[in-house]
């Protein structure tokens, strides 16, 4: 288990957090890092009964909530940050991260357009739910904070199939760009995460394989050799782009692969 840093270090100490998809994978390893570092958490997510025993895991409902949210219903979505300020009175980080991967193979031949709908409904609508409703927060209570999205290395590249997928996290990027332009000014930070694949329930039920295997398909791609991508890489960079480590980049796209694009 991660130790938790000490309160010198601690840096989210008084800030208070949306992580949605914060019920398994990256959301969940991230809910851990940023309560360790002194924030209240809010897990949104639609995994009912994982998404309370994490939050249940992590503290108190003094620190850690869980709210239920499906980000592809604009509505809940607002329901989620008005109930966040509810309870813990104010928002500085709105972690988008829930997301959806392809069904099939979705080659642009075969491409199926309800698949399409599905996939853009969470990744990309949900997406811009999200940093809509925390960037309103945001700007009424004169809050500098900061939004950080989940995108992936397929924002950045062409695939060989999953058309659906990279075409949703290439507008994530879009989005991210053009919300750090117009949030600017009030003094909030947009910024997006992108990870290489890494064995999360999205990844291994998809290539029904477990995590081990999983990890052998991409080791041979990365320039960093002796190390493999895992969730808590991608925690870290969230919190890097969360916290004021970062206060001064906004509208970047921090890739986490290892050096696979290089
Ligand atoms: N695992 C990878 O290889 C990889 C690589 C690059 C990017 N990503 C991205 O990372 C993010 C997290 O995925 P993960 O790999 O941790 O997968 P995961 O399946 O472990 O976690 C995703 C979470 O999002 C939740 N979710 C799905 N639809 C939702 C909705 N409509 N409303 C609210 N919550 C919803 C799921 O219930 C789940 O708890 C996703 O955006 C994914 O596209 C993953």
């Amino acid at each position: 288990m991660a130790q938790s840093p000490s309160s010198i270090t601690k840096k989210l100490e008084g800030k208070v957090a949306i992580i949605t998809g914060g019920a398994s994978g990256i959301g969940e390893a991230t809910a851990r890092l940023f309560a360790n570092h002194g924030a209240k958490v809010v897990i949104a997510d639609i995994q009912d009964e994982k998404g309370q025993n994490v939050a249940e895991s992590i503290g108190s409902s003094n620190t850690c909530s869980y709210i239920h949210c499906d980000v592809s219903d604009e509505e809940q979505v607002k329901k989620l940050v008005a109930s966040t300020i509810q309870i813990y009175g104010q928002l500085d980080i709105m972690f988008s991260n829930a997301g959806v991967f392809s069904k099939s193979h979705q080659l642009i031949l075969e491409f199926e357009f309800t698949e399409l709908e599905r996939i853009l409904a969470t990744n990309v609508r949900g997406t811009a739910a999200c940093v809509k409703h925390a960037a309103k927060a945001m700007v009424e209570r004169g809050v500098k904070g900061s939004i950080v999205c989940t995108a992936s290395f397929a924002a950045t590249t062409g695939g060989e199939g999953w058309t659906d997928y990279y075409m949703s996290k290439h507008a994530i990027l879009g989005l991210m760009r053009c919300a750090s332009k117009q949030l600017g000014q009030h003094g909030i930070r947009v910024n997006t995460v992108s990870p290489f694949l890494v064995a999360t329930p999205l990844a291994c039920n998809y290539f029904q394989k477990d995590a081990e295997e999983l990890e052998k398909i991409h080791q041979p791609h990365t320039s960093l050799k002796g190390s493999v991508l895992k969730v808590h890489h991608v925690a870290d960079a969230a919190l890097f782009l969360a916290s004021d480590d970062s206060a001064f980049i906004t509208g970047h796209n921090l890739i986490v692969d290892g050096g696979s694009a290089v």
